[in-house]
């Protein structure tokens, strides 16, 4: 795409969201449906973020969050576990360079104790390499549940309270945020589901207070570019409120 394109295609979209965060489900449906292993949906699966990135980058998207892992999903067979963690092993070795090279910046939010040494290290090496990059923030979820960035939140605080650091009374709202994942980046604007089902799956409840939600049936190795953008479409479509009256917050979006 030249340059004068990218211009056009964002004087096109005025109201791009700044975080899109996706729960991409729908892998092992896809493969059942090629009559193939659920493996497969889930490489399959690796395409479809390449392609996710791409549109983000294109649209000016600052923040993407993809949920690749729930702390719920360990109580899947060992040997699909197994099987992600080697793909998320191999996505990381092999993809970091372009995402550096593309001037992404890279990590990883979730409770990264499970995993194994190896892949810890690969993780923070992927991290350090692309931490100055000023483009896209990629954040990837793995181990990642709402319930436990709460209440890892509410432990960093408690702690504080118990040291002495911070009284009972600066425990707000705005302090809790700061200790939850993704404090540095521009609230969540849209929270994309793939695969059909109408449930978070206890992705990241306290960011998507006021995010605006969708819902596809498109199973995540279909989500390509033109799926992307329809999604980016409806967001444009909506009238975010937060509380005031539509004609408050038509006034607020003209001014
Ligand atoms: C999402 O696809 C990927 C992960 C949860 C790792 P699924 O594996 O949940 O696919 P379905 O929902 O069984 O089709
Ligand atoms: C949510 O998908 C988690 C990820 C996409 C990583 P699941 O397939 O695990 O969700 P449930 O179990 O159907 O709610
Ligand atoms: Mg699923």
């Amino acid at each position: 795409m030249g340059n004068s394109d990218v211009v056009a295609e964002q004087a096109e979209h005025k109201n791009i969201p700044q975080h899109v965060a996706i729960i991409m489900d729908g892998n092992g449906r896809w493969a059942q449906l090629q009559g193939k292993g659920r493996v497969a949906g889930h490489k399959a699966g690796v395409d479809s973020v390449r392609a996710a990135v791409a549109s983000a980058r294109k649209l000016n998207v600052k923040a993407l969050t993809l949920f690749a892992f729930s702390s719920e999903n360990w109580k899947r067979p060992e040997t699909e576990v197994s099987v992600l963690m080697d793909l998320f092993m191999f996505v990381l070795t092999k993809e970091v360079k372009r995402l550096h090279k593309n001037n992404i910046r890279f990590q990883v939010v979730g409770d990264l104790s499970r995993f194994s040494e190896k892949l810890q290290k690969n993780i923070a090496k992927s991290e350090q390499l692309t931490a100055e990059n000023t483009g896209l923030v990629l954040s990837v979820a793995a181990n990642y549940g709402g319930r436990w960035d709460i209440a890892q939140a509410a432990k960093k605080l408690a702690t504080e309270v118990s040291q002495g650091t911070m009284t009972l009374d600066d425990i707000t709202e705005d302090s809790l945020h700061q200790e939850t994942c993704l404090v540095n980046l521009p609230e969540l604007d849209l929270l994309i589901r793939t695969g059909g089902d109408y449930r978070i799956s206890n992705f990241l409840l306290w960011q998507a207070a006021y995010a605006e939600l969708y819902f596809t049936d498109t199973l995540w190795p279909d989500f390509d570019e033109t799926q992307f953008q329809k999604a980016i479409d409806s967001f444009e479509q909506r009238e975010r409120r937060f509380g005031k009256t539509g004609e408050q917050a038509r006034n607020e979006t003209i001014s």
